[in-house]
């Protein structure tokens, strides 16, 4: 799978989008280490914060069907301009794709690809709460 066809995914996940509100319609693909891609779509909802970004619909739904080990997600918008994952996706692909290439689209026919430690560096973690005695992960 290469970082095109990986786009070309993500891509058709857009089509899926439900964006009535923002009319931004967003798709993902999540490859793991075994070559599964696992898309997503931004899906809107009219009381506006349920939504939820492309993004993490691809990586919760990868880590519910057992793949754990993302290496790369593609992120694109069906206008070609380059959207980088927003920070609460950021957040997420910190803890559960920490070493995952994000690939994106330069809004002029190429790629670029990004590292999470480059978009969130210095994330909160699991780590935070392992120095609270209090809380057991
Ligand atoms: N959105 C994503 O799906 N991913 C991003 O990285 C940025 C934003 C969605 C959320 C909302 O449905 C729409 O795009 C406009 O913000």
């Amino acid at each position: 799978m290469t970082h095109d066809e990986l786009i070309t995914a993500a891509h058709d996940a857009a089509a899926h989008a439900y964006a009535p509100y923002s009319h931004y319609k967003v798709g993902a693909a999540a490859l793991t280490r075994s070559g599964a891609v696992i898309t997503g779509c931004n899906i809107e909802n009219a009381a506006y914060s349920p939504s939820i970004c492309a993004e993490r619909v691809a990586a919760f739904s990868a880590w519910a069907q057992g793949h754990k080990d993302i290496v790369a997600v593609a992120v694109v918008t069906s206008s070609g301009e380059t959207c980088r994952p927003c920070g609460t996706c950021r957040q997420v692909l910190s803890e559960i794709a920490p070493e995952a290439d994000i690939v994106l689209e330069d809004g002029q026919g190429g790629l670029l690809v990004e590292r999470l430690a480059d978009l969130l560096p210095k994330p909160f973690g699991p780590a935070n709460l392992t120095s609270n005695p209090t809380v057991k992960i």
